[in-house]
């Protein structure tokens, strides 16, 4: 399995490979692949990776997000897929720790996301109660630090992701 960047060609096998991910997800409303799309047309796809092996098995987008009380520039992780039958393989945890390793070379202060924390502490997200997100339990709500502190305050994701939670 390589992990690269998407190019052009690869648009509409990411749109599908999100939306068969997140079909059977009771969490989902399936606006996930249109979620990818919208972040590229607004130019907010800062990171856009896929999984390949023979053929597109995974895929992770990164965009800016705002902290009220966060120095330095952060990041959102999601959507996130790995294709239906390969998941628990580690192909989400190689598709966010390349990810985050590229954001650390640009600078980053660090990457926030809401999710599942069985997912995403495993990979080394962790929650310390300081983040809110739209009254969100904050359970949910996950960072991680690259170059910065940990971060405080109300989350602003790109307009995309936050169409998502309003
Ligand atoms: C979430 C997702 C991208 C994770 O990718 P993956 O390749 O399956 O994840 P990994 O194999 O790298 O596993 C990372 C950790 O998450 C756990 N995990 C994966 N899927 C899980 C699930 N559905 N429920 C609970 N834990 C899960 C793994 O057990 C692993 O933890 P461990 O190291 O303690 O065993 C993938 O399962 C997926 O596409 N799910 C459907 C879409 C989705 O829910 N996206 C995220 C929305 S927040």
């Amino acid at each position: 399995m390589i992990i690269r960047a998407e190019t052009p060609a690869d648009h509409q096998a990411i749109y599908n490979l999100t939306r068969d991910a997140f079909a059977p997800m009771s969490f989902s409303d399936g606006s996930e692949p249109g979620i990818v799309n919208q972040l590229r047309a607004d130019g907010d796809l800062t990171l856009s990776l896929v999984a390949e092996q023979k053929e597109i098995i995974g895929h992770v987008a990164f965009s800016p997000a705002k902290i009220s009380g966060g120095e330095g520039a952060w990041y959102g992780l999601g959507p996130i897929s790995a294709r239906a039958d390969m998941q628990k393989q580690g192909i989400g945890t190689k598709l966010a720790h390349t990810g985050l390793g590229l954001l650390r070379e640009l600078g980053a202060a660090g990457c926030v996301l809401t999710g599942n924390p069985d997912v995403y502490c495993p990979m080394g997200f962790s929650n310390d109660h300081a983040l809110t997100y739209s009254g969100l339990n904050p359970k949910y709500i996950l960072f991680i630090t690259l170059n910065g502190t940990a971060p405080k305050g109300e989350i602003n994701f790109a307009e995309a992701l936050e169409e998502e939670h309003p």
